[in-house]
């Protein structure tokens, strides 16, 4: 044990661990376990947790040392940060208009056919600055913050061509370096074609020949990402730029069977990719392809609910046959404008049938997984980063049931308090 114990929480009505004894992401019914403290406490020192359990537990491992600081959470209840393993959290402006053409009616393929969607967004990002971007970008990622999330995934891919490809991944390297949140990188210059007419043949040699081995030299991502649809990028593209991308190191990611379902999911799993996303459309082979394997499921459901659509992807069906799921906002500025994780998982649990604990593993733990962050952040154990949240409720079960308001009270990162909603004791209805 440590000489000295920078923070010690105690008082947790629930502990949410989120912690299995097993290697490698939950699945099945294990998804279902929460890893549940009643009287739960937390001793951190350097950043790190070094005892999760019930406060005797807590207190006697670190019997011996000194504690500088202590606080209670008087009966609330603690979890992990979220980790939220999907976003396009880099743009410029947000695509309102876009909602009500989508909730009278046009369809998000017609929608980009008529020069809107994904193409708006990459010229309004070409025309911004990289300042302005970046100062966007932040002021977004902290009130996901002030929610709860404190590992985030960001994609480029509103770029599509170098300058601007490298402009929003420096800015996703920046948001990690001056932000409390860890922000995991992926090049997505295989989000769209750029709208060139004749120019988009040449786009997948340009992206393996040119962009690829840029991105690499930088050291600018740790994951590619192709969005693999009909009219964007089909199954031999998607094949050959997941190639490319293994060759220079990376791992590797899917937008996969989102509206139609061509093969993707099957060819990343094959892959040997870290995860596919988005499956609203996914088959029974692309679920036999995915049971069992490596590949994590990365489910959106505030998508389905951004694009007005009352499809959301098979979650259960996929739990029940060993698919390992996780979940996140996938959040962007137009299918899904929404940056609230908890409003995903509510939206898994009441559109997709998951039970809350599923639904908060899946958006912990699991998701950690699929943006190769499991040793690290996650879930409540020793080793591991010290970040977690204390939120004003006595029953995790309201935080998705008691959907449309932050019941975050104290975020912490990293041991350090990074956010706090002023007076919520005073607020709160906790033990009274
Ligand atoms: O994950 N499906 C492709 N890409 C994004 C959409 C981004 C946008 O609409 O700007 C997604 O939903
Ligand atoms: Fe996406």
């Amino acid at each position: 044990m440590p000489e000295t114990v920078d923070l010690m929480l105690l008082g947790a009505g629930q502990l949410i661990t989120c912690r299995s004894g097993e290697k490698g992401p939950r699945r099945g019914r294990n998804l279902a376990d929460p890893g549940l403290v009643t009287g739960g406490a937390l001793a951190v020192s350097a950043g790190r947790i070094v005892a999760a359990g019930t406060e005797e537990e807590v207190k006697t491992a670190v019997k011996g040392s000194e504690v500088t600081s202590t606080i209670n959470a008087d009966g609330r209840v603690v979890m992990p940060g979220w980790v939220d393993p999907h976003t396009h959290a880099v743009f410029a402006g947000y695509r309102a208009d876009e909602y009500e053409a989508r909730i009278r009616g046009d369809s998000y393929l017609e929608i980009d056919k008529r020069g809107g969607g994904i193409k708006r967004s990459v010229r309004e990002v070409r025309e911004t600055g990289e300042d302005r971007l970046f100062e966007k970008s932040r002021r977004r990622i902290l009130k996901m913050l002030e929610q709860g999330v404190t590992t985030i995934e960001i994609k480029s891919g509103y770029g599509l061509d170098i300058e601007s490809e490298m402009k929003q991944l420096r800015v996703i390297a920046r948001l990690g370096a001056e932000t409390p949140l860890d922000v995991v990188a992926t090049f997505m210059g295989a989000h769209h074609k750029p709208s060139g007419g004749s120019d988009d043949d040449k786009y997948v040699d340009i992206l393996i020949d040119e962009m690829m081995p840029a991105v690499a030299e930088a050291g600018l991502a740790k994951y590619i990402d192709v969005f693999c649809e009909k009219g964007v990028f089909d199954v031999e593209e998607t094949r050959r730029i997941l190639e490319a991308g293994k060759g220079h190191g990376f791992g590797l990611k899917v937008h996969s069977d989102e509206i139609h379902a061509l093969g993707g999911t099957e060819l990343a799993v094959e892959m040997g990719a870290v995860s596919v996303e988005h499956l609203t459309k996914v088959t029974a082979t692309g679920i036999a392809a995915l049971a069992g394997s490596r590949t994590m499921a990365v489910l959106l459901p505030a998508t389905s609910f951004g694009l007005a659509s009352r499809h959301y992807a098979p979650a259960r069906e996929m739990i029940d046959s060993d698919v390992a799921v996780a979940l996140s906002t996938d959040f962007n500025p137009g299918s899904a404008p929404s940056h609230s994780m908890p409003l995903a998982v509510s939206i898994a649990c009441s559109q997709m049938g998951m039970v809350p604990a599923e639904a908060i593993v899946a958006a912990t733990f699991n998701a950690a997984c699929a943006v190769g962050m499991e040793d690290e952040v996650g879930s409540l154990e020793a080793g591991k980063k010290a970040d977690f949240v204390i939120y004003d409720v006595e029953d995790y079960r309201e935080i998705p049931s008691r959907a449309g308001e932050n019941h975050a009270a104290v975020v912490f990162k990293e041991g350090s308090v990074v956010w706090e909603l002023q007076g919520y004791r005073e607020r709160s209805e906790v033990g009274l």
